[in-house]
């Protein structure tokens, strides 16, 4: 199994950072022949999409011109390739204003593209990778989801239409909500239980690429 892991939080002391490990950690478990690819945006921000890259992407025939291996597109093509060897993508992140966090945006704008990561058709967009399950864990000083909700959630639907419309279909999110009022023992508390819920996925994840299935 390959995982790609990605965190988001700029922090150290991050609920999103430790929520994702956790869930790397539950996967090992259940396959520990397991390469981890590792991409920290919270760390190691990539650059926002910059003019060369916004130019081959304008027009078809920009995109055509540009071909694969231009210059603008190579770090695209760096995170598409993480991708496409990945069997599972975790993800850690907090929200940020509603949504997701900046450098997870631009993450998104390099893999997402016509031609390359999806098709454009008069029906909408379809993707052209393969599905697999992608692991979201979220950490939010309030609360968007549940009991208690006060807040507008544009994370989970914007990145679930975003990840859809390459063919990235099953995606799991595991709030950690309220991590401005909650302790460290509470917190520990619903990341278990976040964890346990996603077993049964991981469990059939686990088995399928046990059997060459996946
Ligand atoms: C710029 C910024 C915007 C934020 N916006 C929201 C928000 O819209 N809703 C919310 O519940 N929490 C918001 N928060 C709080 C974070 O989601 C919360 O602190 C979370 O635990 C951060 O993730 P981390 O612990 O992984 O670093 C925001 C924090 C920052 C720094």
């Amino acid at each position: 199994m390959n995982i790609l892991h990605i965190d988001c939080s700029p922090r150290r002391e991050s609920h999103s950072r430790q929520l994702s490990a956790e869930i790397v950690g539950k996967l090992l478990t259940m396959l520990p022949d397991t390469t981890i690819c590792r991409r920290d945006l919270g760390y190691e921000p990539i650059p926002h999409a910059g003019a060369d890259y916004a130019s081959a992407l304008a027009t078809p025939a920009s995109l055509a011109a540009a071909g694969r291996d231009a210059a603008a597109l190579v770090l695209a093509e760096q995170l598409i390739q993480e991708l496409e060897e990945s069997d599972v993508v975790v993800i850690g992140t907090p929200m940020n204003n509603f949504t997701v966090p900046s450098v997870l945006k631009a993450w998104i704008d390099q893999v997402l593209r016509v031609g390359r990561t999806m098709k454009s058709t008069p029906a909408g967009k379809v993707g052209m990778l393969h599905d697999r399950p992608v692991f979201v864990g979220i950490a939010s000083g309030g609360v968007f989801a549940g009991d208690g909700a006060n807040q507008h959630d544009f994370l989970t639907p914007y990145l679930s239409a975003a990840l859809g419309c390459i063919g990235l279909n099953t995606v799991h999110y595991l709030p950690l909500q309220g991590t401005a009022f909650i302790d460290e023992a509470r917190a520990n508390e619903v990341r278990h239980s976040l964890i346990a819920k996603i077993e049964p996925a991981m469990m059939s994840l686990a088995q399928g690429l046990a059997q060459g299935l996946v």
